[in-house]
């Protein structure tokens, strides 16, 4: 054990300086996340509601140690995640002074959305189908494909660890590395992978804790991306993998070894026509134990 001094306190362990120069790029930026998550995003909400005028003097100080170790090592500062970050920072150092900071009202910034534009969004929703007929031998422009990628990026992520990454299988060849269990000849395939590393690091991967919100994390990004591709003309069907199909997806592709494969869309433009599936009514879906007596 290192004789230097603890700075940081990460998925309940101790971290030196040292330690924390020594984590790789992806585990450092998790770290960074979770503790601005779970130290300042989290708290800061219900300690500004019951405020007390009182200085914290612990509030953040992991997010904002990380963060200084990362920008040392020359991490990334405008990306959004960091510029996120660091808004964060500025709030608890308010908190660690005795200032109750200023955050805009929910009510400022949260307005309902007008007639019109609700219902552009319930046609997407209730318009948007898997689609298994077919696809025509058209390529996806490169704008449209990374609007579904952006449309991915935008999900909600668990613990703000944003662990989704994309494999994009293009060509016949690589394709036939997948497995797939409808046609998907001329169709592009984005792989929706994690990345292990963030979670491992906050111990969010643990059996007790959330190691299931890594394969939510890649779902909420496919629905999105199933959306967004309807709206672009494009339709998308999400295809899933078992365990063993992933695993050899992992090693014929090469993916790094702290990857797990999700689950893979095929996305294109519709040779034919489909149905759109039918769901059962809502108050089906609503289980309510007064009823069930
Ligand atoms: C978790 C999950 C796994 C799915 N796996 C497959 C699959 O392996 N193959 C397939 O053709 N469709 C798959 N689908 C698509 C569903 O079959 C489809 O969403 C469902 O039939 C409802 O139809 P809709 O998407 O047109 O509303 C999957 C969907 C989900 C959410």
């Amino acid at each position: 054990m290192s004789e230097e001094k603890v700075i940081a306190r990460i998925g309940g362990e101790e971290y030196t300086e040292d330690q924390l120069r020594e984590l790789d790029e992806v585990t450092l930026r998790g770290a960074l996340h979770e503790r601005t998550h779970h130290g300042i995003e989290v708290p800061i909400y219900p300690t500004i509601e019951r405020w007390k005028g009182e200085a914290i003097p612990s509030f953040g100080r992991d997010a904002e140690v990380i963060y200084n170790i990362w920008k040392e090592k020359g991490g990334n500062t405008e990306d959004e995640d960091i510029k996120w970050v660091e808004r964060y920072l500025e709030y608890a150092k308010q908190i660690r002074q005795g200032i109750k900071p200023e955050i805009p009202e929910y009510s400022e910034v949260q307005k309902p959305y007008s007639e019109e534009e609700l219902k552009v969004i319930w046609k997407l929703l209730k318009e948007r189908k898997s689609s298994r007929a077919g696809w025509l031998k058209k390529e996806i422009p490169e704008d449209l494909l990374l609007q579904i990628l952006e449309a991915g990026r935008a999900a909600p992520i668990g613990c703000n660890l944003d662990e989704v990454r994309y494999v994009i299988l293009r060509t016949e060849e690589e394709k036939k590395l997948i497995w797939s269990d409808v046609s998907t000849e001329n169709a592009t395939i984005i792989v929706l992978c994690y990345d292990k590393r963030p979670s491992h690091i906050v111990k969010q991967d643990l059996p007790d804790r959330v190691p299931h919100n890594r394969g939510f994390d890649a779902a909420a990004a496919a629905d999105h991306m199933g959306l967004i591709a309807h709206a672009l003309g494009l339709s998308s069907v999400w295809l899933s993998d078992s365990p063993g199909h992933a695993k050899e997806f992992k090693e014929a592709y090469g993916l790094p070894e702290s990857f797990e494969v999700a689950l893979h869309l095929a996305v294109g433009y519709p040779a034919a026509g489909s149905i759109k599936s039918g769901r059962v009514p809502v108050e089906y879906m609503i289980y309510d134990r007064q009823k069930a007596k």
